[in-house]
């Protein structure tokens, strides 16, 4: 049987221990990943949000996220390879919603690159497509990517 996902908020402290599952879920072919310095200076604008997810003792994903007022953006989320298809990325997304909801939130929005296996994981959670911007993004190797922009509506 699979340990129980425990997740929970973190702050600045915490970003040094996430960044062995951001350098390790992320491909450095897309350049999606922050630095710690990206992550502290995200941390410090009001109304961010760190979770953290843990299965037994150890970090296995996090995210990262931002409310203001009645919108949410989930910002970056990331399961650790070994975890991964384990249902962490399902709970973390759930709990950035919940944690949104609490906070006042009636939208959450997300960016995700068009051909990210991500995008099967926020229809499952229930975010819809809502826009689409053309070369929106640029990889290591100049390619261009698309960006879909999704939308989870938060029941009142
Ligand atoms: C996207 C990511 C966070 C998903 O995390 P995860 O913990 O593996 O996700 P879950 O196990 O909770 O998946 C829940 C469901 O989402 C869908 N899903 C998740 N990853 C998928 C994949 N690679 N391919 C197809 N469907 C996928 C499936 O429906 C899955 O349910 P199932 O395993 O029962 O089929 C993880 O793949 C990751 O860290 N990717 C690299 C970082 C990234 O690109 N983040 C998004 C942009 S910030």
């Amino acid at each position: 049987m699979t340990a129980l996902i425990d997740i929970t908020p973190a702050d600045f402290r915490c970003v040094e221990d996430i960044m062995p599952v951001m350098d390790a879920a992320f491909d450095p072919a897309f350049g999606e990943a922050w630095n710690s310095g990206q992550c502290l200076g995200m941390l410090s604008i009001t109304g961010s949000e760190l979770l953290v997810a843990r299965r037994e003792n150890a970090i296995v994903g996090f995210a990262l996220s931002r409310t203001v007022f009645e919108e949410s953006e989930l910002l970056l989320i990331a399961t650790h390879p070994d975890a991964q298809r384990s249902g962490v990325g399902y709970s973390l997304a759930k709990a950035v919603i919940d944690q949104s909801a609490k906070k006042g939130a009636k939208m959450v929005f997300l960016e995700v690159r068009e051909g990210n296996p991500a995008l099967a994981l926020y229809l499952r959670v229930g975010f819809l497509q809502v826009g689409r911007r053309e070369n929106y993004y640029r990889g290591k190797s100049g390619d261009y990517f698309n960006a879909l922009t999704l939308r989870y509506e938060i029941a009142s």
